[in-house]
C-alpha cells in the first residue's frame, strides 16, 4: 500500500488520464457542434452539493465525472457565443496547461525556469504594447486585479511610498473615467480605501468616447474644491458598445495636469495586433499603467490577465516587503532577481504564463491579429445586415466588435420583448448574446471576440431573433 498521494499504479493512471486529454480535445474539436449553452441539469446540481468525502474515490471514476461535466461550460467555446466579452480558448493554451499541471511550479519567486518563462511573457507584452524597456509587468488572473494593483501604484506614488505604513490618513484624491468605463475601475477605488465616490465618472460624447472639455472643467472644479486629481483612465474598449477613447488627449491632458494616466484595455489592447485597429489605440503606448487580458481577444484559456507599469521603480517601491524568510540568496534556488510577490499581492501563485507563453509561440502574433480583424469585420458585417432589416433597430455605433440592436417591430414593451428574446435565445441552445441598456432602451448585445464564429452565424442569430421577435409579439397577451 503506498502511502503517500501518488497512484499506486502509473500504467493506470496513464491510460486514465489519457482518456481526460482524449475527452477534453474531443470537446474542443466538436466545439462548432451543438448546442452554445447547457443548463446545469437539477440531478447534477444535487450530486455536486453533496458533503465533503471522506473516503476517496477511484480515478477512474473520477475522470467519468469530469469528463461528464465537460457539455456545461459557459458555452464560450461555441462559434455562436456572443454574451458579455469572453475569449473563445484554444487548443495551443490547453498544451501549456498540461505541462504546467505536470510541473506544479509556484511563480512567487525564486530561481526556476518557469520564472524566466514569465520574465520572457511579462516582456513580450511590453513589447507587444509599445511600452519601454524598464518596464514592469505582472501577470495576474484578469484585467479587475490588473486594475488594483495599477491603481495602487498610482496612489503610493502620489501619497508617498511611506503610507504604506503609515496608512493612507486623511487624503482627497480623486480620479477620473468615463460613464462608459468597466465597474472594475471605482470597485478598485473601494478596495485601496480611497472610496468608489473618488472616481469621478465623466459624461461621454455620441461615440461613448469621453468628452475632453467635460474632463478638464471637473478636474479645474475639483482643484478649486479642495480635491486632489491624481489619475485619469482611458478606456481602450469600453464593455457596453467597444468604444476606445482619445487616448492621445488623454495621455496630453494627463502630462499637463500631472495625472497619472491608466489604461482600461481589458478587450481593446490587443487589439494593437490588429492593422485595422492599430490607428485607434494610438497614444495606448504613453500610459503609466495598462491593464488589459490574454483571456479575451487573445484567446488564452481562463484566467490570464497583465497588468504594465512604465516606471519598473515605483511597482517595485509599491509592493515588496518581503520577510526574512523569503528573502533572496546570492545563489542557490532562493536566488534570482525578479520575484513576483515583489510585484503584487500574491505569494504563491500558479503558473499562469505558460499557457500564454505556449499560445504566443503557436500563433504568433500575426495570426492572433488576423483573428481580431476578423471579428471587427464581422461586427461591420454584423450592423449592416441590422440596418437592411425593418424589423430590427441598431442601437450604437460599431466602433470595434461590439454590435448592440432590438426586435423593434411590435408595439408595447420593447424592453421587456427583447429581454425575452434573449432568454430564449440561451435556453433553446441556439445563440448566447447578452443584454445591456443603452439611453434607457434594453439592447440584445454582440460582441464578437470569438475565433470560431463565422457570418452564417451572425445570419442565423439574426434570423433567430426575428423569429423569435414576430412569434413573441403575435402571442403577447392584448393589452
Ligand atoms: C473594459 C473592461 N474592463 C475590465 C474588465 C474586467 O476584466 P476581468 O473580467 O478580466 O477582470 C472587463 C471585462 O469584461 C472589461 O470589458
Amino acid at each position: 500500500m503506498n502511502d503517500g498521494l501518488d497512484p499506486e499504479n502509473w500504467d493506470e493512471f496513464r491510460a486514465t488520464a489519457h482518456r481526460m486529454l482524449d475527452a477534453s480535445v474531443d470537446r474542443l474539436e466538436t466545439a462548432r457542434e451543438g448546442r452554445v449553452w447547457t443548463p446545469f441539469p437539477d440531478s447534477k446540481k444535487a450530486e455536486y452539493a453533496a458533503a465533503v468525502p471522506t473516503k476517496g474515490s477511484s480515478g477512474a471514476d473520477v475522470q467519468t465525472a469530469l469528463s461528464d461535466l465537460l457539455p456545461y461550460g459557459v458555452g464560450n467555446t461555441h462559434p455562436r457565443f456572443f454574451g458579455w466579452v469572453h475569449g473563445s480558448g484554444s487548443a495551443a493554451s490547453m498544451l501549456g496547461e498540461i505541462a504546467a499541471a505536470g510541473m506544479n511550479a509556484n511563480l512567487g519567486g525564486r530561481d526556476h525556469g518557469a520564472i524566466y518563462v514569465e520574465r520572457q511573457v511579462i516582456d513580450w507584452a511590453r513589447q507587444i504594447m509599445g511600452f519601454p524597456e524598464g518596464s514592469s509587468g505582472l501577470i495576474v488572473t484578469g484585467t479587475s486585479m490588473a486594475t488594483i494593483v495599477a491603481m495602487k501604484v498610482a496612489r503610493d506614488r502620489r501619497l508617498g511610498f511611506g503610507a504604506r505604513k503609515s496608512g493612507i490618513g486623511a487624503q482627497n484624491l480623486v480620479g477620473y473615467a468615463s460613464t462608459q468605463a468597466h465597474s472594475c475601475m471605482p470597485r478598485a477605488f473601494d478596495m485601496l480605501g480611497l472610496g468608489a465616490d473618488a472616481m469621478r465618472k465623466v459624461r461621454c460624447n455620441a461615440a461613448c468616447e469621453m468628452d475632453l472639455d467635460a474632463l478638464r472643467r471637473m478636474i479645474r472644479q475639483d482643484r478649486a474644491e479642495g480635491y486632489e486629481p491624481f489619475c485619469v483612465v482611458g478606456t481602450a474598449g469600453a464593455v457596453n458598445v467597444g468604444a476606445i477613447d482619445d487616448l492621445t488627449a488623454i495621455a496630453d491632458i494627463a502630462a499637463t495636469e500631472d495625472l497619472w494616466f491608466h489604461v482600461d484595455g481589458a478587450f481593446g489592447a490587443t487589439a494593437v495586433l490588429s492593422d485595422r485597429v492599430r490607428p485607434l489605440l494610438a497614444g495606448m503606448e504613453r500610459a503609466d499603467s495598462l491593464a488589459f487580458d490574454f483571456h479575451k481577444w487573445l484567446h488564452v484559456n481562463y484566467s490570464a490577465g497583465c497588468v504594465l507599469i512604465r516606471d519598473g521603480e515605483a511597482h517595485r517601491y509599491s509592493f515588496a516587503d518581503r520577510p526574512e524568510y523569503l528573502h533572496s540568496a546570492e545563489a542557490g534556488l532562493a536566488s534570482g532577481d525578479y520575484w513576483p510577490v515583489d510585484y503584487g499581492p500574491e505569494l504563491s501563485r500558479g503558473f499562469l504564463s505558460l499557457k500564454i507563453w505556449t499560445q504566443l509561440k503557436h500563433y504568433g502574433t500575426e495570426r492572433l491579429g488576423q483573428a481580431i480583424t476578423r471579428n471587427c469585420e464581422q461586427a461591420a458585417y454584423l450592423a449592416e445586415q441590422i440596418r437592411q432589416k425593418p424589423e430590427l433597430e441598431l442601437l450604437a455605433p460599431v466602433a470595434l466588435n461590439i454590435v448592440c440592436y432590438r426586435f423593434c417591430d411590435a408595439d408595447g414593451d420593447l424592453d421587456g420583448l427583447n429581454d425575452r428574446i434573449v432568454i430564449e435565445m440561451q435556453e433553446s441552445g441556439v445563440a448566447v448574446p447578452s443584454t445591456t441598456r443603452l439611453e434607457g432602451k434594453l439592447a440584445i448585445r454582440v460582441n464578437l471576440t470569438n475565433h470560431r464564429t463565422r457570418n452564417s452565424d451572425l445570419d442565423l442569430l439574426l434570423a433567430e431573433t426575428v423569429r423569435l421577435g414576430a412569434e413573441m409579439s403575435r402571442n403577447a397577451p392584448a393589452g
